[in-house]
C-alpha cells in the first residue's frame, strides 16, 4: 500500500426498495428550510418528486425549489443556485437526481456563505473551503458518478470552455444518500449504459497505477467482474432488479474513496473526457468511452504487466504460450468488444466533435500524473485524433 493515508467516509446510505423511508429519519436532524434541487423534470414524470415532497411536508419542512439543473451543470446555473439557497436561508440542500444534481448541490453548499466567485475560488484556484457548509442530502436517480458518497463536484464553464472537478473534503460529502435501484429504472438506455461505463472508467483509472501488490487492486477486480456481469444482464433486461441493484452498489464503491487507498491513481481518461465535454456538452460516460481505447492502447507499453493482469483476472484471457504484451492486447480487445456490445459510443464524431475542434480540446485538457505515462501535448493530440 502506497504512502500514508487516513480513511473516513461520513455519508450514511439507505439502500433498497424501501430506502426512501430513510428520509423521514434524516430530516428531523436539520432545520426547517429545505432547498429541493432537481434536474430537467424526469422526477416529475416518474413520481419521485411527489414522493419526496410528501415526506418533506409530513416532516413539516418549508420547501424552496431549485429545478432545471442541466446535465454537466454550468457555472451560470451555479450562481443562480447560490442566490436561491441564500434567499431560502437553506438549512439543508436536498439533491434529487443524478450526478449533475448532486455535484451542483455540493458546489452550492460550499458557496452560500462565501463572498468570492465560486467558479474562480473552487474550480480555477482550487481553494479549500473556509466558510460554513450547508449540509447536503441526496436521493439518487441515475447511477454512475459515485457523487452520492464522495466530495466530487464537476462544473462546466461554457464561456471558458472548461469542465473542472473539485474533490472536496469529507465535510462536503452528502450527509446521507438514498439509493433505491427502482428509482433508476426509468432511465433511458443511453443514460444507463453511459453510467455503466462511467463506473468502469472510475475503477480502471484507479487500477491502472502502481505495480505493488495492493489490496485495492483485488477489490477493484471484483467490482469490475460484478459490473461486467450485471451490465450484460441489464442491457438485455433493464428491469432486472438484481442487476440494476448490483450496478448501483458498484457505482458507489467505485468512487467513494475506498479503492484509491494506497494508489497513486491516473484520471487521464477523465481529463480527456471532461475536455471533450467542455466543447460538446456530451453525456459524461460517453465522452470517457470515446477516448478510452486509444488512451489505453497508447499507455499499454508503459504498464504492460498490469494490463496483462487485468486481461487475466477480469477478462479471463487464455495465457497459454503468450507473453505479457500479447495477453495485455487481448484484454483490451475483449474490453472493446464488450463496450460495443453494450452500445457505447466509441468515437468523438458521434458526440459532435470534429477535426477542427481537436486543438481546442487539447488546450482544455488538464494533464495528470500518477498513471503509467505523463502525456505531452503531442500525445494528447494523437489520442484525440485516434478517438475521432
Ligand atoms: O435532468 P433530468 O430531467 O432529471 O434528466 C436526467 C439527465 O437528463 C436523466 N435522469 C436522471 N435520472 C433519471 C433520468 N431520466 C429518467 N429517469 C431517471 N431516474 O439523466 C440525464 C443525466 O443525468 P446526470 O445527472 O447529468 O448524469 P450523471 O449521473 O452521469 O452525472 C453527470 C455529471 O457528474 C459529473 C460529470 O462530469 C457530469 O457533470 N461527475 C461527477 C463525479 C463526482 N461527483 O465524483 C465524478 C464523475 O466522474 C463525473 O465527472
Ligand atoms: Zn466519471
Amino acid at each position: 500500500m502506497l504512502g500514508n493515508f487516513t480513511y473516513c467516509n461520513p455519508t450514511k446510505l439507505y439502500f433498497g426498495k424501501d430506502a426512501l423511508s430513510g428520509l423521514k429519519d434524516e430530516l428531523p436532524k436539520y432545520g426547517d428550510n429545505v432547498l429541493l434541487v432537481y434536474g430537467g423534470g424526469s422526477i416529475k414524470k416518474n413520481g419521485i418528486y411527489d414522493k419526496v415532497v410528501n415526506i418533506l411536508k409530513e416532516c413539516g419542512k418549508n420547501i424552496f425549489e431549485d429545478g432545471g439543473v442541466m446535465p454537466n451543470p454550468s457555472s451560470v446555473k451555479l450562481n443562480e443556485g447560490i442566490e436561491r439557497a441564500r434567499a431560502a436561508k437553506a438549512d439543508l440542500i436536498l439533491a434529487v437526481g443524478g450526478g449533475s444534481v448532486c455535484d451542483y448541490a455540493k458546489a452550492v453548499s460550499v458557496s452560500v456563505n462565501c463572498d468570492e466567485d465560486a467558479w474562480e475560488k473552487y474550480f480555477i484556484k482550487f481553494d479549500d473551503v473556509t466558510c460554513d457548509v450547508v449540509p447536503v442530502g441526496c436521493v439518487l436517480t441515475m447511477v454512475g458518478t459515485g457523487s452520492e458518497m464522495n466530495g466530487g463536484s464537476v462544473i462546466t464553464n461554457h464561456e471558458q470552455k472548461l469542465k473542472i472537478g473539485h474533490v472536496f473534503d469529507e465535510n462536503v460529502f452528502p450527509k446521507f444518500s438514498i439509493l433505491n435501484p427502482e428509482f433508476t429504472m426509468t432511465l433511458p438506455r443511453y443514460q444507463m449504459i453511459s453510467g455503466i461505463y462511467d463506473i468502469m472508467s472510475h475503477i480502471l483509472e484507479q487500477y491502472f497505477s502502481g505495480e505493488d501488490d495492493n489490496t485495492s487492486d483485488y477489490i477493484m477486480e471484483g467490482l469490475l467482474r460484478s459490473l461486467i456481469h450485471s451490465a450484460d444482464i441489464a442491457v438485455k433486461n433493464p428491469n432486472d432488479y438484481e442487476a440494476r441493484s448490483n450496478i448501483m452498489w458498484t457505482a458507489t464503491w467505485a468512487l467513494n474513496t475506498l479503492v484509491d487507498k494506497g494508489k497513486s491513481t491516473d484520471w487521464m481518461v477523465h481529463m480527456l473526457g471532461q475536455a471533450v465535454g467542455a466543447h460538446t456538452d456530451a453525456t459524461h460516460g460517453m465522452t470517457l468511452a470515446a477516448v478510452s481505447m486509444p488512451y489505453y492502447r497508447h499507455i499499454l507499453p508503459y504498464g504492460e504487466k498490469k494490463f496483462a493482469r487485468y486481461a487475466l483476472n477480469v477478462w479471463n484471457i487464455d495465457a497459454h504460450g503468450k507473453n505479457n504484451r500479447q495477453i495485455a492486447i487481448e484484454g483490451l480487445d475483449a474490453m472493446e468488444r464488450w463496450m460495443k456490445s453494450l452500445g457505447l459510443i466509441t468515437n468523438l464524431k458521434d458526440l459532435g466533435a470534429d477535426e477542427s475542434m481537436i486543438e481546442g480540446i487539447v488546450k482544455s485538457t488538464l494533464v495528470m500524473d500518477g498513471g503509467y505515462k505523463v502525456l505531452d501535448t503531442d500525445e494528447i493530440r494523437s489520442i484525440l485524433k485516434a478517438s475521432l
